[in-house]
């Protein structure tokens, strides 16, 4: 842990918003005094949200024998995508508008390499599909029907992703829905985002969704864009985000917490720099979720969110559990 004084001046501005029944209020202006929220002196892995324990345990197994953190994110993250009772990411997803369930996923590694799928359908694993991208093609992203296309060629099997239940609850949606909302409900879209650092001290990163419920058809989140949703860098550190991906896009939020990292903010400090970005900058941000986590080269990790709640995974040889996020909103 850092030796940094804390001290955190809370400036609460008069009155107080109302969001899903929680009375919140607003945190003011930043602390000048940070400190780091975890470390780890070897291996680590983080995740979003508490579908995270299970990925980083699958995570773990690989750090802790030694294997490389591309291969313990893709593992990890796997493990949620391939789960039906997790209902915003991969098989069992929440569809979009018209009922299909569209995924996207990225992974990136510590040398700069990246791939990424866009509204892939059909595909149970698409953060598999996601790293042939960037290991056999000459690009970052493939999208639609031509990531289907090059999925298949490299022998994924074609499932059905939408389970009865799903589809049993979208059409209640449908029944009782005018029109489109675009106002995300926090409880769905849990995308998981996991960083983690070997025993090489090499740095890797996945990010997979099926975004959010009942989407407009055709929308595309942040967790398939690199810097976006996914930042890795081999000499700095990682930051992925979970979220309402639009406020995520806009400020091309996880690039700017590695970058904020670069310029010497430890990684909770990163986070909530880069939170605030978007309080800043997006004027209806009080209407959403997003919580970002960071892992730098030294094993210093910590997150940051909007709204109370937003909790991540953590699995080292210190510590194994799940740590709850600061908020810029508080509960009163
Ligand atoms: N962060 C996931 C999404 O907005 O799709």
């Amino acid at each position: 842990m850092s030796n940094m004084p804390f001290s955190r001046r809370l400036f609460l501005k008069k009155g107080a918003v109302t969001f899903t029944g929680l009375a919140l209020l607003k945190q003011g202006i930043a602390s000048p005094f940070f400190t780091v929220k975890g470390s780890a002196s070897g291996p680590v892995v983080l995740s979003t949200w508490n579908h995270g324990l299970p990925a980083n345990e699958v995570a773990w197994a690989i750090l802790k024998s030694g294997g490389h953190s591309l291969d313990a994110v893709e593992a990890g993250v796997r493990i949620p995508e391939g789960d039906p009772n997790i209902i915003t990411v991969g098989y069992g997803g929440i569809p979009d508008a018209s009922g299909k369930v569209t995924l996207d996923a990225c992974i990136m590694d510590e040398k700069g390499r990246a791939g990424s799928v866009t509204y892939l359908q059909h595909i149970k694993h698409p953060i598999s599909v996601a790293r042939l991208v960037m290991e056999k093609t000459p690009h970052v992203m493939l999208s639609g029907k031509g990531a289907l296309k090059f999925a298949l060629q490299n022998g994924f099997k074609k499932e059905k992703l939408l389970t009865q239940e799903r589809k049993a609850a979208w059409k209640k949606w449908k029944k009782e829905q005018k029109e489109f909302s675009p106002i995300i409900n926090i409880e769905n879209h849990d995308t998981i985002g996991m960083i983690a650092l070997d025993a090489e001290r090499r740095l890797s990163g996945a990010c997979t969704t099926s975004g959010m419920g009942y989407k407009l058809h055709g929308r595309v989140g942040d967790s398939p864009v690199i810097g976006a949703g996914l930042f890795v860098d081999g000499e700095i550190g990682a930051a992925t985000a979970t979220g309402s991906g639009e406020l995520v896009m806009k400020t091309l939020g996880s690039f700017l917490v590695v970058e904020l990292m670069r310029n010497g903010m430890a990684p909770d400090e990163a986070c909530k720099t880069a939170v605030m970005r978007i309080a800043k900058k997006i004027p209806d941000f009080e209407q959403h979720q997003i919580g970002y986590i960071a892992l730098n080269k030294n094993g210093e990790y910590g997150g940051f969110c909007i709204q109370p709640g937003f909790d991540y995974a953590v699995k080292s040889e210190e510590f194994t559990g799940m740590v709850e996020a600061e908020a810029y909103l508080k509960r009163l």
